[in-house]
């Protein structure tokens, strides 16, 4: 089978880890979050977790130097499957430093999977957003557990993210438009772009994907 080496790309809340989740189960990819890592290093209180905190905590990038380097070292370690990245690029510049390092390590990206979604889809939906300290997501009204307050996984109590509060994701989604947007028409132009619609019921945003990755993977074959 082919290598698959996939971005998901899209604004905060468009539903990246939702449909990550579904991708980990059904394909053997390397799931690299690099909101997750972060937020790993910011709870173990590592030199970069605590450099990062404040960038976080304000809803700003952290800068992508430290971020480069945390996912360059994840890629090192990634099996022959392939990857999911999710979270990264959100800079130009990141996607230069990650173009230079698959260059180096002969592992050309596969698609670049774009989940849409309008802002004030985006502020409802992060409004009602809830996960468990081992980062599973929920939705008060969209997606809700089927005991309320607590994980249906591991039984542990969900919580509400730090940076979910409404001034933070205003600054999110004004940094989204403003730094990472122009990566849309970067992996346009490299005909890596695949649009999926994110205002659908997850199941129906998972179909889009699987259908992309089918396309995706007959196209590499022929
Ligand atoms: P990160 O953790 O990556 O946050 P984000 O990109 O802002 O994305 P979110 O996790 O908020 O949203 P999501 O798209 O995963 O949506 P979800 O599936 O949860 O980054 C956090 C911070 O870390 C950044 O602000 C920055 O400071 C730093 N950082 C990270 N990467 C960096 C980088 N590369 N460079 C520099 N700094 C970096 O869904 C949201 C909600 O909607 C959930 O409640 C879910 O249940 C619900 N939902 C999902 N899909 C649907 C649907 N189809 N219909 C209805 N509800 C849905």
């Amino acid at each position: 089978m082919n290598e698959l080496n996939l971005i998901l790309l899209g604004p905060p809340g468009a539903g990246k880890g939702t449909q990550a989740a579904r991708l980990r189960d059904d394909f053997d990819l390397r799931y690299i979050a690099t909101g997750d890592l972060l937020r790993e290093h910011r709870a173990r209180e590592t030199d970069l977790g605590l450099r990062a905190a404040r960038y976080m905590a304000s809803g700003r990038l952290v800068p992508d130097d430290l971020v480069t380097a945390m996912v360059a070292e994840e890629i090192e370690d990634a099996p022959g499957g392939g990857f999911l990245l999710d979270g990264f690029p959100r800079t130009l510049a990141q996607a230069d430093a990650l173009d230079a390092e698959l260059d180096r390590r002969g592992h050309p990206l596969s698609a670049v999977l774009l989940i849409d979604v309008p802002d004030d889809v985006l502020v409802e939906r992060i409004g009602g957003r809830r996960q468990c300290p081992d980062g599973h997501v929920y939705h008060v009204i969209f997606d809700p557990p089927a005991r309320e307050g607590i994980c249906d996984h591991d039984g542990k109590p969900l919580m509400q993210r730090d940076d979910d509060k409404p001034e933070t994701v205003r600054e999110r989604l004004r940094v989204y438009h403003e730094q990472t947007e122009p990566l849309v028409e970067r992996y346009a132009a490299q005909d890596l772009l695949r649009r999926i619609d994110g205002t659908l019921a997850p199941d129906e945003v998972y179909e889009q994907l699987r259908a992309t990755l089918a396309a995706s993977r007959l196209e590499q074959r022929a």
